[in-house]
């Protein structure tokens, strides 16, 4: 069975994007299985840059791209994002869970609502309707694809969430949500059956988490997370497809840590060096434009998403710019109470961090040597590829991912 998934380590913004896209020419079918358009995937393709929000990074390489249930979609911004990316493929084939489930305007007033009732305790959403999506899930009252079978019966699911939530809205949304159904039903189907009766015909599938480990709603620092399950658990709830299907984990990690919105941060940095790193990097978020939290890479924080994720290999992206830094930091251990710790725990701020200096490597090459060497022996996971630049075809693979 030709499986690979791939997870973010980190709070997101891994450049996931990027693997992604490099990976996904190895496989038939490239699928996401959680979140929404909070996330940004971005690729350079020559000139243009390309941000994949709900449709999966894969859409350039494999031959067919599937967005699996675990997805919340905003129907118009999906119509807009396919009729962009169909600029850069003429013939693609997409696939889109019937049992997906529905953002709607309620979700996005309903999202802005609880950031302001949380005062100065804000979580710092997206304010993409995200939390709320997934809490008309789990509450039963959310809408899937599915729901779409005609205007009368759209317009009462609107009414219960309304209730629910007392927030109104108008007839002219339900014809413009029933509007964009219509330009986006062709590509809607039983992604599961499509899936598993493709990968026991011995198609290849790449599995493509959205967000990172640590803003998992279990798995991460609760409650600074979002609403789906980002870590490799997640890919079989998020498909449908038994857990036999998925042996294979990758994880992309950046060579240094990023955060967007509140929440613990144990190696996070200030002054000078994080505005440096910050402008370097253009560390500031796909989907909201925010500026990036930066800090140093953070090993306990790895070996637990090592661990979370039962991750096979590991790709390292934006080591260019870690690379222009002065002085570059690496943490190794935490201190809880005077003890030593390896491991980072995302309910508890460490009282210290111990870390390990490095010297820049520029363009010279030994002392990024030395930087991988570090986490490969610490993590006991290949690094397999390296991101070295903007642009799609700037990756070092130091190893062929097998599936
Ligand atoms: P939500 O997913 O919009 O509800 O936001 C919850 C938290 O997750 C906030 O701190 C967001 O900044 C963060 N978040 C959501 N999606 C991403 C992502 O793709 N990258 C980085 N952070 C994200």
């Amino acid at each position: 069975m030709e499986t690979l998934t791939l997870v973010g380590c980190q709070f997101g913004d891994e450049g996931k994007g990027k693997i992604i896209d490099y990976l996904s020419k190895d496989f038939d079918i490239t699928v996401r299985f959680n979140g929404g358009e909070n996330a940004g995937h971005t690729v350079v393709v020559d000139d243009q840059t390309i941000k994949y929000h709900l449709i999966p990074a894969g859409f350039l390489g494999s031959k067919t791209v599937v967005v699996a249930k675990g997805v919340v979609i905003n129907i118009k911004r999906m119509r807009e994002e396919i009729e962009f990316l169909s600029k850069f493929r003429k013939n693609f084939d997409l696939k889109v869970s019937d049992l997906s489930h529905v953002v709607t305007e309620l979700h996005f007033k309903r999202d802005s609502e609880i950031e302001q009732m949380r005062g100065a305790g804000k979580i710092g959403t997206t304010l993409k309707g995200i939390g709320p999506a997934y809490e008309s899930k789990f509450g039963r009252y959310g809408i899937r694809l599915v729901d779409f079978t005609n205007r009368t019966d759209l317009k009462d699911h609107l009414t219960l969430m309304s209730q629910i939530y007392r927030i109104p809205f108008d007839d002219g949304y339900v014809d413009g949500l029933m509007a964009d159904y219509e330009s986006i039903k062709k590509y809607v189907c039983d992604t599961r059956e499509y899936l598993e009766d493709s990968i026991n015909d011995g198609k290849s599938a790449l599995f493509e988490t959205a967000n990172g480990t640590f803003i998992d709603i279990d798995s991460g620092t609760y409650p600074y997370v979002t609403s789906s399950y980002t870590t490799s658990a997640g890919v079989t709830v998020g498909t449908g497809l038994s857990p036999r299907y998925f042996n294979k984990f990758i994880g992309v990690a950046k060579a240094y840590t990023t955060r967007v919105g509140e929440g613990i941060f144990p190696t996070e940095m200030f002054g000078e060096d994080a505005d440096k790193l910050r402008t370097l990097g253009n560390e500031f978020g796909t989907t909201t434009g925010r500026p990036r939290r930066v800090g140093h890479l953070d090993l306990p924080m790895l070996r637990r998403a090592v661990r979370l994720n039962s991750l096979d290999y590991l790709a390292l992206t934006k080591v260019d710019i870690l690379g222009k830094m002065s002085s570059i930091k690496v943490a190794v251990s935490y201190e809880y109470d005077g003890k030593e710790v390896k491991e980072f725990n995302p309910s508890r701020k460490p009282d210290k961090v111990n870390y390990e200096n490095f010297n820049k490597w520029g363009t010279g090459k030994s002392n990024l040597r030395d930087y991988i060497g570090l986490i490969e022996d610490e993590l006991k996971v290949p690094v397999v590829m390296v991101g070295i630049g903007e642009k799609r075809d700037a990756i070092e693979v130091y190893q062929r991912v097998s599936v």
